[in-house]
């Protein structure tokens, strides 16, 4: 099944938001990727933040900011000040925890909010950095023009995602698939075709597959140590079927080996003679037509 149009896999595209949300507020999510809940980790979170290349004391949003891991780590090791925005309400305590244990509570903040429809002003951000989100969200074409309309004129955009060149197979494409990041995957040129479609001039794109390999690997050894608490202390986990989510990650597994699933990483500007949208895009409403499904 080619996966180039988004197709929702539940009725409604507001339950699927919420499972997505819930799944990553959930131990589970802690389990399964430690703190930082994309590929690559802080590393890539660091690779992404120079290459955006801001002052100190920049203002930027990280969009669909899980516990706020990367909010944090930019904050600290580049002086911005970083609103953490995340749909999960859930997320607040560990972002303010982990701004405080970090000494940096001045610089960081969590709203709650959804990226389709980013509660702030027009040009209120210096840069916009989205980590392993954007292939989550249903309406892509809306979340990428809001991250346009919150950004300066000569602001900055950074992207990192799980990426699909070519067909996932049929067990790739289940709602499971879709909030581990992998149903909904664009080909790195469908990133780059929703930026443009925006307003973005793209400047820079790097692959890092090998992040999603090494993060795969290491959410099966995690699996194995959960099944054996599970088995040894005779627990149920309620709502998880280990044997699914085993099966899910060695088919990913298997995808990332033969080249369909990778990682890559996207930078772009608004340009400075951009204006702001006149209209402000509400959610469900589709900006742009999707990208072609033209593997990279
Ligand atoms: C794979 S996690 C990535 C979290 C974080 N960016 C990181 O790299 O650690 C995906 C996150 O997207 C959030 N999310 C999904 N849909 C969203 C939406 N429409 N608006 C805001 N956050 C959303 C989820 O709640 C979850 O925290």
């Amino acid at each position: 099944m080619s996966t180039s149009e988004p197709q929702p896999l539940v009725a409604d595209v507001a339950d699927l938001k919420h499972c997505c949300a819930t799944f990553y507020a959930s131990d589970w999510a802690r389990l399964l990727h430690g703190e930082s809940l994309h590929p690559g980790g802080l590393a890539l979170t660091g690779r992404l933040g120079s290459l955006l290349g801001l002052e100190q004391n920049a203002r930027v949003l990280d969009v669909a900011s899980g516990s706020g891991r990367s909010a944090v780590f930019l904050a600290e090791r580049f002086g911005w000040s970083v609103i953490a925005i995340d749909l999960a309400d859930e997320h607040s305590t560990a972002v303010v925890a982990a701004a405080a244990g970090a000494g940096v509570s001045d610089r960081v903040t969590f709203v709650r909010g959804d990226a389709e429809a980013l509660p702030f002003a027009d040009g209120a951000f210096d840069a916009v950095i989205c980590e392993c989100a954007l292939c989550t969200f249903p309406a892509k074409a809306v979340a990428c023009a809001e991250f346009f309309r919150v950004l300066k004129p000569g602001g900055r955009i950074g992207v990192s995602d799980v990426t699909r060149n070519g067909s996932l197979p049929d067990d790739l494409a289940s709602v499971l698939a879709w909030v581990a990041c992998i149903a909904d995957a664009q080909p790195i040129a469908g990133y780059r075709s929703l930026l443009a479609a925006a307003g973005f001039a793209v400047d820079r794109e790097e692959r890092h597959d090998v992040v999603l390999r090494q993060l795969l690997e290491d959410i099966r050894t995690r699996l194995l140590g959960v099944e054996l608490v599970v088995k040894l202390q005779d627990l149920e986990l309620p709502g998880v079927d280990i044997a699914q989510v085993k099966s899910l990650a060695r088919s990913a597994e298997f995808a990332v080996r033969s080249g369909v699933l990778g990682y890559g990483l996207l930078v772009g500007t608004k340009p400075l003679s951009a204006s702001v949208p006149s209209v402000r895009l509400g959610p469900g409403f589709r900006a742009q037509p999707q990208p072609a499904d033209t593997p990279s």
